[in-house]
């Protein structure tokens, strides 16, 4: 006797790099919009890492695999049978001094193995996480610039020069620039999230460090104000987004039949010492210092989500509850009084 399809089938999502900060959240989404979840950890016997993973069993099917980014068939069992692939695992490795081989490779190499697990198990639609810095970074001639999703970061100008954090933009656009020729090479339907620096609440046990990096003029942790100003000086601004927008912005491309191509998810473009000033007036508390002699005082350029807004898609959260929630979240993780 021939079996009896299931009337309504659940649509299959698998999130590549769970236990990080977007994706753990973008997983949680989707399992409130009724996916059934497939992830890939690290390490699936390590409980205590993948704490906030079992707990989001409660809220519908969530099945956890091992997957590690440079072996090759460790993606096949988990992407068999998804409808939607999201990659966001990434090595980031800012204190190695190899970053060819902490970084960049492993980056490139992780991509590909997925793409090919993709298409051995033809799946609809491939959402890769990008990263600004994959965008902004070249030899920047001038003020008042917009960056949009013609813009690719300049990665001879970036291994000529080697500023500290080189291993990382250079990473992400090499792997994305991989992915877009694999894609096209294999007939795949790829899509790219180039999130801004991502702040807000996060279900990881441990604060992440982009949380860190955003909030560094509040907790004036010098290490990492003085990371946000280098930031500056190579990407030409500090452009933020709220955590629960670029999960929204995930799936939104991924279930919008007609996005295509790569979409920049930013929600506010400003400098250090702008932001400082706003800080300051808003979390008067805090008496965030906005003295910063003769560092530029304006951004070089902006980022523009026009074409994602052009598609559709709004952002929930502006710069003010972008920095209340994350100020609340710091303080239950009682990294921050009040
Ligand atoms: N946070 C931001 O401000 C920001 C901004 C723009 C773009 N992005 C991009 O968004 C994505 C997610 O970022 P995030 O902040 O959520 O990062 P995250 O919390 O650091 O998570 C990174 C994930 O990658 C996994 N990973 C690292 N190396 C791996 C390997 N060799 N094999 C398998 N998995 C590996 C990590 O697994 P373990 O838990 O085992 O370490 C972790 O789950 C990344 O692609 C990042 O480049 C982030």
């Amino acid at each position: 006797m021939a079996s009896i399809k299931p009337i309504y089938e659940k649509k299959k999502a698998c999130v590549i790099g769970g236990t990080g900060f977007v994706a753990s959240l973008l997983i949680k989404q989707l399992l409130e919009k009724g996916y059934a979840v497939n992830t890939t950890v690290r390490d699936p016997d390590n409980h205590k890492k993948i704490s906030h993973l079992l707990a989001l069993q409660s809220l519908g099917e969530l099945n956890i695999f091992g997957g590690e980014l440079t072996v090759e068939n460790d993606f096949d069992t988990p992407i068999a049978g998804s409808d939607l692939v999201f990659q966001l695992a990434t090595p980031v490795n800012f204190a190695s001094e190899d970053r060819e081989n902490d970084m960049i490779k492993p980056a490139i190499k992780g991509v590909l193995n997925v793409l090919k697990s993709c298409a051995r198990a033809k799946v609809k639609r491939v959402i890769l996480t990008s990263s600004a810095a994959s965008v902004t970074i070249s030899e920047l001639k001038g003020t008042d610039l917009v960056m949009d999703e013609s813009n690719w970061t300049d990665v001879e100008f970036l291994s000529n020069a080697k500023p500290p954090t080189w291993g990382y933009p250079a990473s992400k656009t090499l792997a994305e620039k991989a992915a877009w020729k694999f894609a096209e090479e294999n007939h795949i339907d790829l899509i790219t999230v180039i999130p801004s620096l991502i702040t807000g609440p996060s279900l990881t046990p441990d604060i992440p460090s982009s949380v860190g990096l955003a909030t560094s003029l509040i907790t004036g942790n010098d290490f990492l104000i003085n990371a946000m100003k280098g930031m500056q000086l190579l990407s030409g601004s500090i452009s933020i987004t709220h955590v629960e927008d670029v999960c929204r912005a995930h799936i939104f491309v991924a279930e919008k039949q007609s996005a295509s191509g790569r979409y920049i998810c930013c929600a506010h473009n400003t400098s250090v010492p702008e932001l400082a000033k706003f800080l300051n007036k808003r979390y008067p508390q805090y008496k965030v210092s906005t003295e910063f002699n003769d560092f530029p005082a304006k951004a070089k350029l902006i980022i523009s989500p026009e074409k994602l807004i052009k598609e559709g898609f709004s952002f929930k959260y502006g710069v003010e509850e972008i920095f209340d929630q994350t100020l609340e979240y710091l303080k239950t993780k009682g990294a921050l009084k009040n």
